[in-house]
């Protein structure tokens, strides 16, 4: 019987120390500690053993029990401890990876463009001023010289808010407040959001972006106007930059023209760009005409100016090989990405 209780002591060691994980622990102790597992088996057999051997072995009996208990106490802490290692190892962080980059956030196109033209004219002096999207109709159309119902009007279809309340359709506008703030000499450019009821397509969109420009001094003549733009057209486009005015009307000036200035990408031979005219138009300019000038209350016999007014989104799109003008507010990632 000593022997036996010894075999299995060996076995029960054994079978502890071979346990890999806790299951397999606690079916090892229920086959040699449980309640009826071997150990208990033993102990049974005590009953036939004479009387005086009976305490002895007895006694061994306990004595294994509580050395099986301690090994078995020591492997359930290791087999716990080998658990949570294998979880933090799962859990680890792999550090191999690459890093997902964040985003450096670039200019838009139309911002940088934008921003390149008013640097060009605050080297030249002038100043930046703003104005309200929604507008008067009389800062909106009769300050700047339109007869009512006249059809001029018709090109700059806006939205209405009411029949005196408009959402501007051009930075003209600011020209007016500009003026009736301060005295002359004025020197100021007006880069705004504006408003036209066109439909949307590649090369329109009901909201677009123009920069404006005002000079009222004494003495200021269309050459004044013509080397000003042409200083802004090398500067944008580079010295051999060359300048067109054409006749056209508005309002708000007379003479009126409109101007281009020789196409960047083909220096005025013709291309893709240019639409093979070798010219990019820029937008529209003129002489203050005196009957907005007096509307301000300016003296019209000492002071005269010139102004004009740009397309951000037709030129942003020439320079950044935009094909559509609907991906500039499109807010695509995608798209934007590239600047
Ligand atoms: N406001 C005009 C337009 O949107 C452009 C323009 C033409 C602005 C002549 C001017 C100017 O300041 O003098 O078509």
């Amino acid at each position: 019987m000593e022997e036996r209780l010894r075999d299995t002591a060996e076995k029960a060691k054994a079978a502890l120390e071979g346990a890999t994980n806790l299951e397999e622990l606690e079916e090892v102790r229920g086959v040699f500690l449980g309640r009826s597992g071997l150990l208990r088996d033993i102990q049974q057999g005590i009953r036939d053993l004479t009387a005086d051997m009976r305490p002895r072995v007895g006694q061994l009996i306990n004595q294994t029990r509580a050395e099986l208990e301690v090994i078995l106490e020591r492997r359930r802490t290791e087999l716990k401890q080998l658990k949570v290692h294998e979880r933090e190892e799962e859990d680890q962080i792999d550090i191999s990876l690459p890093g997902r980059s964040g985003y450096v956030a670039g200019r838009h196109p139309l911002l940088a463009t934008l921003n390149d033209m008013l640097e060009i004219f605050l080297g030249l002096g002038y100043t930046i001023a703003q104005g309200p999207e929604v507008e008067s109709y009389h800062y909106g159309f009769e300050a700047l010289n339109y007869p009512a119902d006249h059809p001029a009007m018709d090109e700059q279809m806006t939205f209405y808010i009411a029949d005196d309340v408009l959402l501007r359709s051009q930075t003209s506008t600011v020209q007016i407040r500009v003026m009736e703030a301060q005295e002359p000499p004025v020197r100021v450019v007006v880069p705004g959001r504006c408003f036209r009821r066109d439909t949307v397509d590649a090369t329109h969109s009901h909201t677009f972006h123009q920069l404006e420009g005002l000079c009222v001094d004494e003495g200021i003549t269309f050459a004044d106007l013509k080397g000003t733009l042409l200083a802004f057209g090398r500067a944008m486009f580079g010295e051999d930059t060359q300048v067109r005015f054409r006749p056209d009307f508005f309002p708000f000036t007379e003479p009126s023209a409109e101007f281009a200035v020789t196409c960047f990408v083909c220096s005025g031979d013709g291309c893709r760009i240019c639409k093979g005219s070798g010219w990019i138009e820029l937008g529209g300019a003129g002489m203050v005409d005196p009957n907005v000038l007096a509307g301000v209350g300016y003296d019209t016999e000492r002071y005269t100016g010139f102004a004009f007014g740009v397309g951000i989104e037709r030129f942003a799109m020439n320079r950044y090989g935009i094909p559509d003008m609907r991906l500039l507010y499109s807010g695509d990632m995608r798209m934007l990405r590239q600047f």
